[in-house]
């Protein structure tokens, strides 16, 4: 017995080193990410031990370490004084303002006898610990398993960022985060070696911060549902939604923030985007009769640039911006105005008549300067969306967030100004990350490695003598579609931050997405896990040949689990194995799990698509005809096209597929919402059904915005009917073709 235990813990650690580390192959990798500048593996290992001291000239970084590394290891390892820096067994971080390290810079020497990192500033040293964490196996982001080997491989690693500022960005007004995520959110970008958070915290659809002198705009402004000033939107249904953060919260979050090296850009979006202001406070908006419909299907959401009086107003509010953060900048948006508001108001008018502008876009630049002169009174830098530049110049201090093109950022930097790559078609985690997946895909499909391709200077041929005008990049999750499923906001930022964590770090030429991947897939996903973070994973591929289900594993450890019966796998469902033989491939189903704790979307073989019947169907309803998105749309059977319409759905509402012949088929599929992107689907009502078009019955509820209907055997249908039973939660509804099969 005495020899089997030992024999099984010399296997058992063989195991935990060598998949911690990835050392499976003989040459040792220590899988960082970002992958630091300079890194020289020497041979050997630190050990970590109970009696292990952290020397730091930082007391607040000694303290994150030891709490880090104490309680996944739960050694109590101590802090010392910092006399003591000869010392053997220790972690010494040692900060030098004279030395040539750059700010954000380290140089990291682990030895069998003591970890140093020197840097010029606590920054620096802050990174030097970050690294030292990837270091030590995935699990100490966690709690104690009790089988770890704290060892730390002999290396010299000399490191700095490319470029200063590497950012996310976060709505917090169209799906409300509270503070327990905002906090593990910034935990998770210092582990990133990122270091600017901008809070997108007002929109047309809430708005989240305190201001003392309006009260009302979190009182009512923050927000949405029946009876409130805000209609209910993106999922929020027949219900109260919404949420704010008071002054002193937000106070408590930049410190923690700061803490980390992480700068928070507050950004209050104007003069679109304003919905929540203007249904707050009407006189802040325009006086046009008629309704424009900004992009995102929104009316009374621009402020009025002729109203003098809101002058004082946005001075009342930045003023308590500028106090509470202590950013140099403030970020204005001024994103996607719908003009035609402005055009059809009095006041602007007059303005534009008084001021000798010819088009709407002077009022836009007229707009900017004066919120510009408000912010630069307060001690305060600009920062707005690539419009602000459309009508006109700027103070050469703002700065430009480029986000519509890659001719962006060369645009503004050849205006002189300083610019950071926000590019929807890189950066927008709102974007699907494959065709199946939910998302939007108005930018582009945007996988993992469209996110590493980005070079922030090649990308748009940013001449040499401007780099140093491109302040860096940062990833975005603009919040329409993150009401489910659980965690889905999570599966959007990750891995996509990874690697726009080490786009922004490391050097150009140092950059390969392969070996990227290898060091993601070997270890970097058992930190994310380890973090805490609810991660995506690939789907597997699966196609269909000669009788055979085969499937390729997306990950060399991917585990693949499917059913065999049409429903979802989970984590009890067959493990593959190889072949399947069967002549029913579309019953088969499969998707990848991680630790059978969350798993990838589902999928069927890729080379078999359901034969849909394609009977002609007339529509009856009690909406009305939209000429973009018409309803004939939803009699073409052509899957990708939808009908819109024309206003939002009330209890009572019908649309009515009515076939000229009735139709023989096992079941049909009720879709509503925009295809493959689940927007403006009917969230409250079922369907009727009639086999002969006078006697209709009650079929299904709609559930996810869709309902099925299994016929009688052997009768057939006539007509299929849905019925509104509530208001849905958008200013419009989207229809689709029914699936018949
Ligand atoms: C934006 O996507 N409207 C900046
Ligand atoms: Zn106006």
């Amino acid at each position: 017995m005495k020899h089997f235990i030992s024999f099984f813990s010399i296997v058992l650690f063989f195991i935990s080193v060598f998949t911690a580390y990835g050392m499976e192959d003989e040459e040792y990798s220590p899988n960082l990410i970002p992958k630091p500048q300079k890194t020289t593996v020497t041979g050997g290992t630190f050990c970590l031990n109970p009696s292990t001291i952290i020397i730091s000239d930082d007391p607040f970084n000694a303290e994150y370490l030891a709490g880090i590394l104490n309680s996944s290891t739960g050694f109590g390892i101590e802090t010392g004084n910092s006399d003591d820096k000869e010392m053997d067994n220790a972690i010494i971080l040692t900060i030098d303002p004279d030395s040539s390290i750059p700010q954000e810079g380290y140089i990291l020497s682990v030895t069998p006898e003591k970890v140093v990192a020197k840097s010029s500033t606590s920054k620096g040293s802050f990174y030097a610990i970050q690294t030292l964490l990837q270091l030590l196996p995935p699990s100490v982001y966690g709690t104690p398993t009790g089988y770890e080997q704290w060892e730390i491989p002999c290396i010299e690693i000399e490191d700095a960022p490319r470029f200063p500022y590497r950012g996310l960005m976060m709505d917090v007004s169209r799906t409300f985060f509270d503070l327990d995520y905002i906090y593990k959110f910034l935990d998770w970008m210092a582990y990133h070696k990122l270091n600017v958070f901008q809070w997108h915290i007002t929109d047309d659809n809430g708005w989240r911060i305190e201001i003392k002198k309006y009260p009302e705009l979190t009182e009512k402004g923050a927000w949405r549902g029946p009876d409130e000033v805000l209609p209910a939107a993106y999922g929020s249904g027949n219900k109260r939604y919404g949420g704010f953060y008071t002054q002193k919260e937000i106070r408590e979050v930049i410190e923690y923030a700061a803490k980390r090296n992480i700068e928070i850009i507050p950004e209050i979006d104007m003069p679109g985007h304003s919905k929540a202001v203007i249904s707050t406070y009407p006189h802040t908006g325009c006086d046009n009769e008629t309704h424009f419909v900004s992009v995102n299907g929104e009316v009374k959401n621009v402020w009025c640039v002729g109203n003098e009086q809101n002058y004082k107003m946005l001075d009342d509010i930045i003023k308590e911006i500028a106090s509470l953060f202590p950013s140099k900048v403030i970020h204005v948006g001024g994103d996607e105005v719908n003009m035609d508001n402005w055009k059809a108001c009095s006041k602007c008018h007059a303005l534009m008549e008084r001021e000798g502008m010819e088009q709407e876009a002077e009022l836009q630049n007229y707009f900017m300067r004066k919120v510009e002169r408000i912010i630069n009174k307060y001690g305060k830098t600009m920062a707005g969306w690539d419009e602000i530049l459309d009508g006109g110049e700027l103070d050469p201090g703002s700065i430009i967030y480029s986000w519509r093109s890659v001719a962006k950022p060369l645009q503004a930097v050849e205006r002189g100004y300083r610019t950071v790559l926000q590019l929807s078609e890189y950066l927008y985690f709102d974007m699907k990350q494959s065709p199946a997946e939910r998302g939007h895909n108005w930018a582009a499909i945007i996988p993992l490695e469209k996110v590493y391709s980005l070079d922030p200077i090649g990308t748009s041929d940013i001449p040499e003598d401007k780099e140093n005008l491109v302040l860096g990049a940062q990833g975005a999750l603009w919040a329409e579609l993150l009401n489910k499923p659980a965690r889905f906001s999570e599966y959007q930022y990750y891995p996509r931050t990874c690697a726009l964590s080490e786009m922004v770090w490391t050097n150009q030429g140092s950059r390969n997405f392969k070996d990227f991947e290898e060091r993601l897939e070997k270890t970097h996903f058992e930190r994310l896990f380890h973090m805490g973070i609810a991660f995506r994973i690939e789907a597997p591929g699966v196609t269909y040949k000669e009788n055979r289900l085969m499937v390729t594993l997306p990950y060399d450890w991917a585990v693949v689990r499917y059913t065999t019966d049409g429903s979802e796998p989970d984590c009890n469902s067959n493990i593959y194995t190889g072949d399947i033989v069967t002549f029913e491939p579309e019953k088969f189903k499969f998707a990848t799990f991680y630790k059978d704790l969350f798993k990838s979307i589902t999928v069927t073989a890729d080379n078999i698509k359901p034969d849909y019947l394609k009977p002609e169907t007339v529509i009856e309803t009690s909406f009305g005809e939209q000429r973009s998105f018409p309803k004939s749309n939803v009699s073409d059977y052509d899957f990708d096209t939808y009908w819109r319409t024309e206003r939002t759905g009330v209890a009572g509402d019908y649309v009515t597929y009515i076939f000229k012949e009735p139709v023989k088929c096992n079941k049909i599929t009720v879709n509503t919402s925009i295809p493959n992107i689940d927007l403006y689907g009917v969230t409250d009502g079922y369907i009727e059904y009639t086999y002969d078009g006078k006697e209709w019955k009650k079929g299904d509820k709609m559930e996810d915005n869709a309902a099925t209907l299994i016929p009688e055997k052997g009768k057939a249908i006539k007509g299929v009917k849905i019925v509104f039973t509530d208001s849905t939660d958008a200013l419009c509804v989207a229809l689709q073709d029914l699936r018949i099969e």
